[in-house]
């Protein structure tokens, strides 16, 4: 199975400083010309690096997302950042529900809408994420859980007109080989079969058929599983995706 398309997706998280952002994203750069033009890629940096590796990578075809957002453009709110002010920086995505956010930072589904809503206001694509700790998955809640987040995120919101509609699947027990500390790994065959069901019914909320890409874990020796199982249209990679190397190692697993 080959795809004309798979976006490679970094959330660098909290992993890099400054510096270090600067200097992997002008790595990137570098080895860009080398990297297939079918690989989507988009770096998801620390907020006070943002401005600057966008600069870095103006002429280049690597976009830049923020990791998290505000819902409110401007005033007294310690701390935070605005979707607008990520987009005034040269931001095209912008990260919402992550599982971090949602578990270590007690964010609702009810923020999550907020956020989403802030999101498309300020013209940039959401990359909603999704997914069922290892508690729920062990109760037979996965499907309700995921079809509840969806449910929040989605009903009755008009979608920009084509602006595309992208969802990650984050199984939590999965991501960072399981922050909830009894992780495992989401094989290409799970993560297929739940995106399909998140692709179903976020084309029902939505009306229209969204891209769905995969995170937990994924590494340069499992990327390719992923790219070559139907739907799956991307990977939003972590801790691989802080260093060149393996970057490198992941855009030449892909073969394409
Ligand atoms: P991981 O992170 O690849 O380090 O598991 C993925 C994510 O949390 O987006």
């Amino acid at each position: 199975m080959t795809k004309d398309n798979f976006y490679l997706f970094a959330n660098w998280k909290m992993y890099l400083d400054y510096d270090e952002s600067v200097a992997l994203a002008e790595a990137i750069k570098a080895a860009e010309a080398g990297i297939s033009k079918k690989i989507q890629m988009a770096v998801f940096p620390s907020p006070v690096a943002t401005a600057k590796i966008k600069e870095v990578l103006v002429g280049s075809r690597i976009l830049v997302g923020a990791q998290n957002t505000f819902w409110v453009d401007k005033g007294g709110y310690t701390g935070e950042v605005s979707a607008a002010m990520y987009q005034a920086v040269g931001s095209t995505y912008a990260l919402v529900g992550h599982s971090e956010r949602r578990h270590q930072f007690h964010e609702t589904n009810h923020e999550v809408r907020q956020k989403l809503e802030a999101i498309l206001a300020a013209n940039l694509i959401p990359v909603l994420c999704v997914g069922e700790t290892h508690a729920e998955r062990e109760s037979g809640k996965t499907e309700e859980i995921i079809e509840v987040q969806l449910r929040a995120a989605f009903s009755n919101l008009a979608w920009p007109k084509d602006l595309p509609v992208i969802v990650a699947y984050e199984p939590v027990w999965a991501i960072s080989q399981g922050t909830d500390k009894l992780g495992g790994h989401c094989n290409a065959a799970e993560a297929s079969r739940i995106n399909q069901l998140i692709a179903n019914m976020t084309a029902k909320l939505l009306n229209i058929a969204p891209q769905v890409i995969f995170g937990g874990s994924v590494r340069a020796e499992t990327i390719k599983e992923y790219f070559e199982t139907p739907d799956i249209d991307g990977v939003l990679v972590g801790a691989a995706a802080t260093k060149i190397t393996t970057w490198l190692e992941m855009t030449r697993a892909l073969e394409i």
